[in-house]
């Protein structure tokens, strides 16, 4: 692909001008660790006149017939589907996961238009009779107006359209902050949505190098309603604070720690690859992985060799290269945090059966590595790991493990195999997490609910529920 489509300005009310900062922003190919292009970076100025053409541009879309803005939001999915190879190859340049997911990200992201256009006509209230029959309650749901995103570098184009869709088919207009490391696709995308047909000053991005400034502006400005975030816990409580300044209705997409639990009785083929399914998607780097496995002790050894084997098959290198299947992390701060998790891990008595060190090139690569004989205390277990590697618990007890896997503040995903459906529903509704594998190793779904309990997050994103938060509820008292 020519880098030569891709817009590099901001995008503000429709036009594409430089940003108010002198500097730019460097974008660096994870595969070599070397500058691939350069964004321009906007400031607090720039954040305050996005919202400024947000809020016009939100006040005559709210008005618009929803059939209107459903026929939108299809020629939005429409064209990210005609453009899936060159916005697949932009993902795997700037964030490095390899080709094939890539092009599964760019299906999935375009896929919250083509689902959002068919809810866009079905926001719906109600009416009833107050119980003293005095009078009718008449609920609707409007927009709520300026949305500010501010979206991760692990799926550069699916964590913005999962927000953008629901939040256009409501009503609304934004305003999106993309992280500095993968800015490129967040302004080819927003450039082919305004073909698409999305008009001016709904859709505005703004790049920054100085994102706690950006986001003070962009909270403080008066438009500005709704913050949508996705990103680790530790921002979001910062986020959060923030927002409570002007009482910002809030949805919070924040950190996991899924266990991945195998019972004796499970098909180990079908959960090895599902577990491979759940821990390397996109390179190992979504919030949804299996971070810590818990295989029930007589099919821990099989489980555990067969989730070797399958791991070891990985090829690892540039995802531009035929037969990739697992790329670079995003940058060196994050191979040095996973290797440090690998190294207390052996430290506490884990043995890693493979992997389990960087791989000495240019480059942000960590071998893909099992851990076995992981203590279920060990620190490993406590923190989001976010690279290829899998910690193996063996366990003897449901009920331990079942405390042991609840044992997080976190709440975002697990995944449960067993042969026994009434088991795999009765462990299921005992774990605290928004979204349950159960025999399957992926739960990311347009039409379904995406979102986590205690701090892996607030409110929900897909499915009915995602357009509903992006909606205000009136009532009417009415007399007739
Ligand atoms: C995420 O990692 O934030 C999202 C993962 C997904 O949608 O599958």
């Amino acid at each position: 692909m020519t880098f030569e489509v891709v817009r590099t300005d901001l995008l503000i009310g429709g036009q594409w001008r430089a940003g108010s900062d002198s500097r730019r922003i460097a974008v660096l190919d994870p595969a070599t660790g070397s500058e691939m292009a350069s964004v321009a970076a906007g400031t607090p100025t720039d954040a305050a006149a996005a919202c400024d053409a947000a809020a016009v541009a939100q006040a005559s879309w709210a008005a618009t017939a929803p059939r209107v803005r459903s026929e939108v939001l299809r020629s939005c999915w429409q064209i990210m589907v005609d453009h899936t190879e060159e916005l697949a190859e932009l993902i795997t340049r700037e964030h490095g996961k390899p080709l094939g997911d890539a092009a599964g990200e760019v299906a999935y992201a375009a896929e919250f238009f083509r689902w959002n256009a068919e809810e866009a006509v079905r926001i719906h209230g109600s009416l009833s009779v107050a119980p003293l029959g005095n009078n009718r309650i008449l609920v609707h749901h409007p927009p709520v107006g300026v949305v500010v995103m501010v979206t991760p570098w692990n799926f550069p184009a699916a964590m913005i359209t999962r927000k953008l869709a629901p939040a256009l088919a409501a009503g609304n207009a934004v305003v999106i902050k993309p992280p500095k490391e993968t800015p490129l696709t967040a302004l080819r995308v927003a450039d082919l949505l305004q073909q698409a047909g999305v008009p001016n000053g709904l859709i505005n991005v703004v790049p920054t190098l100085d994102s706690g400034s950006w986001f003070d502006a962009a909270v403080d400005h008066k438009a500005t309603r709704m913050v949508s975030f996705t990103g680790s816990t530790e921002i979001g409580r910062v986020l959060l604070r923030r927002c409570a300044d002007r009482v910002l209705k809030v949805v919070m997409e924040l950190g996991g720690n899924a266990p991945f639990i195998v019972f004796d009785d499970a098909d180990v083929d079908a959960a090895v690859e599902g577990a491979m399914v759940a821990k390397m998607r996109h390179s190992a780097e979504t919030c949804t992985a299996a971070n810590r496995f818990y295989a029930e002790a007589g099919v821990a050894g099989e489980f555990t060799s067969k989730l070797a084997a399958a791991m070891s098959g990985i090829k690892v290198g540039n995802g531009l290269e035929s037969g990739v299947t697992c790329g670079p992390m995003i940058n060196a701060a994050a191979i040095d945090t996973i290797d440090s998790l690998v190294q207390a891990a052996v430290g506490e008595g884990a043995s890693a059966v493979v992997g389990g060190s960087k791989l000495d090139t240019p480059g942000f690569f960590y071998r893909p590595t099992v851990l076995a004989d992981v203590d279920p205390g060990a620190d490993i277990t406590r923190h989001e790991i976010f690279g290829p590697v899998a910690p193996v618990i063996t366990f003897t007890d449901t009920a331990t493990m079942i405390d042991q896997a609840n044992d997080t503040e976190m709440g975002l995903t697990a995944y449960v195999y067993t042969r026994d459906l009434a088991k795999g529903l009765s462990v299921s509704e005992r774990i605290q997490a928004g979204m349950i594998g159960l025999n399957r190793g992926a739960v990311s779904d347009p039409a379904a609910p995406f979102g986590g309990m205690k701090q892996s997050g607030l409110g929900r994103e897909g499915a009915s529920e995602g357009i509903y938060e992006f909606c205000e509820t009136q009532y009417i008292a009415a007399s007739w």
